[in-house]
């Protein structure tokens, strides 16, 4: 009688095992795809620098000990403190003092309810970024109100604040992920790229090739032509997958960097609810692209705060 009760949790906790170890996105993906090999990257680099930027150093930056960088960061640098005379800027912008840089990025990052997360990001990228002599500024966009969380709406608020203070590059950022090599340079290549393909959420394995979701970089002039993200999109999922259709829709051909580069640690967090018309709005994609994005963005700005380590835009949608 004992035995049998046994062996009944014995297959139930073999099943159940069977089960997770099927039902993971990482047992399906790609551990290889098309990347651009590192002696390549810095050919591929779009070099472009904020309208507005000034700078009093002699030499132009050099980026090859960057790319070659061979460290790993730990994740535990969100506990730590910024080092003194750290020179960033009220509203999170930070420009080298001893070579002009060759890169200007704006980090945008949807947020809402996350405030340990978002402290966390925000020590890590500014120590993550001493090492990348990029200029760069990073902006929190903050939904305000309580109707489903709509990440591409947010994004395409944040690239409007972008172009408007000049910069030519953007990094669509998720507040959960941590790049881990500091030679996963914030600088946009001459084709959009999907900078978060290796997530130890997905055991370092790129889910599908189409993804183009978690970290990105886009030319804001690239962003403009399809239009920006999707505005319809409130709830979780398949915003990226639209932006992905409009950029093949436009003929461009999304890049990557390999995946010893393209590191990220994920912070757990619970699941958001899934999109209801996530399905329908990702098969008419191409349909909407012209009609819905940047040229449809319409929203209330709360107010917009100047923080020490980022710029803060508060958004009711
Ligand atoms: N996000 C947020 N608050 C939320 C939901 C999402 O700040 O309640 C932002 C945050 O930047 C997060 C991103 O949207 O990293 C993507 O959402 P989530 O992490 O839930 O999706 P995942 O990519 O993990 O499936
Ligand atoms: C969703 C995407 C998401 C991806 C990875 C897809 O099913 O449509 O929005 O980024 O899964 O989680
Ligand atoms: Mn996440």
């Amino acid at each position: 009688m004992r035995c049998s009760y046994r062996k009944k949790i014995i297959y139930g906790v073999i099943t159940i095992l069977i089960f997770i170890i099927f039902s993971h996105p990482g047992l399906y993906g790609r551990s290889s795809y098309e990347f651009i090999e590192k002696h390549n990257i810095l050919k591929y680099l779009h070099e472009e620098v904020n309208v507005n930027l000034t700078s009093n150093a002699f030499t132009n930056c050099d980026y090859h000990d960057i790319i070659n960088d061979e460290t790993t960061l730990s994740p535990n640098l969100i506990e730590g403190d910024l080092v003194e005379g750290h020179g960033i800027r009220d509203g999170g912008e930070y420009i080298p003092q001893d070579c002009r840089p060759r890169f200007s990025t704006a980090i945008i990052v949807p947020y809402r309810d996350r405030a340990e997360q978002l402290r966390g990001f925000l020590v890590y990228m500014h120590t993550f970024f001493r090492r990348q002599r990029i200029h760069y500024r990073i902006f929190i966009i903050e939904q305000v109100d309580s109707r489903p969380f709509n990440r591409a709406k947010l994004l395409n608020i944040g690239a409007v604040a972008a172009i408007n203070a000049g910069f030519p590059c953007i990094v669509l950022h998720d507040v959960d992920l941590l790049p881990l090599r500091p030679s996963n340079l914030y600088a946009c290549t001459k084709q959009p790229r999907h900078m978060s393909s290796s997530i130890n959420k997905f055991r370092f394995v790129l889910p599908y090739l189409t993804l183009f979701g978690g970290v990105i970089s886009i030319r804001t002039s690239q962003y403009k032509m399809v239009n920006g993200m999707s505005n319809e999109y409130f709830g979780w999922g398949a915003e990226d997958d639209d932006l992905y259709s409009r950029l093949r829709a436009c003929n461009f051909k999304i890049c990557r960097f390999g995946p010893e580069i393209s590191q990220y640690h994920m912070f757990s967090h619970k699941l958001q609810r899934k999109g209801k018309l996530r399905s329908d709005l990702l098969s008419f994609a191409r349909k909407r692209m012209a009609a819905d994005g940047l040229s449809s963005l319409h929203y209330l700005e709360v107010a917009t705060v100047l923080h020490p380590l980022f710029t803060h835009i508060m958004v009711d949608l």
